[in-house]
């Protein structure tokens, strides 16, 4: 696709200081939990970024690819890759056709807080399970669709497509594209993926109202 803009391109220096700068990344249990062992498997990390998920599968044992379409966050992975080699490699490469990968190659996909900012659901969901081997895994986290922060006024719930990011953070692209639950889960669906377990993170009264503010689901390919 190349008319595809790397809206993070634009926010690359601010974004990698904000959540990278060390290269380290905080534990996300969920994630640990959804992904689980991985010693040994090739793992493909979707819209990886500046490659904290790469670097923490390839320390839990994982042969690791990652892909983004940002060439200036995945700069910041090569310039870490250099630093503390873990064997990882990144190619820029749109999510939506991973047009660099051969079909049944990777044992999983991990893609953390990635999918609300491509505009291609169904293709980047029928691009993941081309890659997958049978019975293979697709990890994902989204903010969920429920909860969309930095959105000026309440619209519908039901009607899937972009939306502005209003007063956002600074390393936050100008906007993401919203699908309610049951699109995820169709398109998922759709490319013959099953769901394994679906977690809903929420701050519980009194921090919170206890709304879901991000979703997970650990998806399986079909098997033949
Ligand atoms: C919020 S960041 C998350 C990065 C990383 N997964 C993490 O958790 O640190 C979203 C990422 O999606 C990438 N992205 C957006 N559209 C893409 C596309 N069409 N193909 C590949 N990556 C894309 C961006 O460049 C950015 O790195």
């Amino acid at each position: 696709m190349a008319s595809m803009r790397a809206a993070y391109d634009d926010v690359a220096v601010v974004y990698h200081q904000t959540f990278d700068p060390e290269g380290a990344r905080p534990r996300d249990p969920i994630l640990e939990d959804l992904v689980g062992n991985v010693q040994g498997q090739q793992v493909l990390t979707l819209a990886c970024g500046q490659g904290r998920d790469a670097r923490w599968l390839a320390d839990l044992g994982a042969d690791v690819v990652g892909v983004d379409i940002s060439e200036r966050l995945l700069a910041y992975a090569r310039q870490l890759e250099q630093v503390s080699p873990r064997a990882i490699r990144y190619v820029q490469g749109d999510a939506q056709d991973l047009a660099a990968f051969e079909s049944a190659s990777f044992d999983g996909v991990v893609c953390h807080m990635a999918l609300m900012d491509i505009p291609g659901l169904a293709p980047t969901v029928g691009a993941v399970a081309r890659v997958l081997r049978p019975g293979g895994y697709f990890v994902l986290s989204v903010v969920h669709p429920c909860y969309r922060p930095h959105v000026d006024a309440v619209d519908d719930y039901l009607a899937d497509g972009p939306y502005e990011k209003v007063d956002g953070p600074d390393w936050l692209p100008p906007h993401a594209y919203h699908r309610s639950l049951s699109t995820y889960v169709n398109a998922l669906s759709s490319a013959g993926m099953s769901i394994a377990k679906m977690v809903e993170p929420s701050d519980e009264p009194p921090a919170g109202r206890g709304v879901p503010n991000l979703l997970y689901l650990r998806c399986i390919a079909a098997t033949a």
